[in-house]
């Protein structure tokens, strides 16, 4: 982990600017391990010691970026009262730090969750003008045709929009079911069952292989921590860069 002077850790959260990192550490108000450090420059790793502020803990970097394999059966929010949800996948520590998830996938989809506490990131990922690619592998219940692949090139019409053209690649069609893989750049509520339904056909399975740059890589119902080229990948997709300005 990160060892780390004591006011770059008090101010890495964005709460407080380095000078006034360093004032509270003068102050004696940070302690390290139980013990006082009013040295600003005063050296700490985070991750493996506990550093207080006025007695609440200082964690060593304030934004988490996490990929989850979402099992079927969970609801993809923070809280709910009657199901299930995906924090029940992540350590204690990091729900405390309000790592969310970003946009759902319905309690059936499996695969993969972005999930972070990084808000202007999330954000901007959800916003209607942000187009990231998704990449779904979906199961339905009849067969697919060439058709059907290119009135998703076209962009399927639904009810209330039309979605941007997207792409289906079959991998096999039966009288009984076909499997393709789906690729589009939005995310609207059932977004992939209502295209598939508008051809009279029904989603059996759906999951997420792919969420921009990020490619599902774990195994079901577990989690891990983005590395920083993902993490500068996701920035980009989103059309910002690390500082959080629009690109
Ligand atoms: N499209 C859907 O219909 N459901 C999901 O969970 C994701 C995309």
């Amino acid at each position: 982990m990160a060892i780390s002077r004591l006011d770059k850790l008090l101010s890495q959260s964005g709460e407080r600017t380095r000078s006034e990192a360093a004032k509270l550490i003068r102050a004696g108000r940070v302690s390290v391990d139980g013990a006082a450090q009013t040295d600003p420059a005063y050296k700490t790793d985070a991750a493996e010691s506990a550093v207080l502020l006025d007695g609440q803990r200082i964690e060593d970097t304030p934004y988490q970026y996490v990929m989850l394999h979402k099992p079927a059966g969970v609801v993809s929010a923070s809280r709910d009262t009657k199901a299930e949800t995906v924090m029940r996948f992540l350590p204690e520590a990091m729900r405390a730090r309000r790592v969310m998830p970003v946009g759902r996938l319905d309690k059936d989809t499996t695969g993969l969750l972005l999930l972070t506490n990084d808000g202007r990131l999330s954000h901007r990922l959800l916003a209607p003008k942000t187009h990231v690619w998704k990449e779904y592998l979906v199961t339905v219940d009849g067969p697919l045709t060439t058709e059907h692949a290119a009135a998703f090139a076209r962009g399927v019409q639904l009810g209330d929009f039309t979605a941007l053209p997207a792409q289906l690649h079959i991998e096999s069609a039966s009288a009984a079911e076909s499997r393709a893989l789906v690729k589009l750049r939005e995310g609207k509520y059932h977004q992939v069952k209502r295209m598939i339904l508008k051809f009279g056909l029904q989603v059996t399975t759906l999951h997420r292989l792919a969420f921009g740059p990020l490619k599902l890589d774990i195994p079901p119902g577990e989690y891990r921590a983005l590395d920083d080229m993902e993490i500068e990948a996701l920035y980009l997709a989103a059309g910002m860069d690390r500082d959080g300005r629009h690109g």
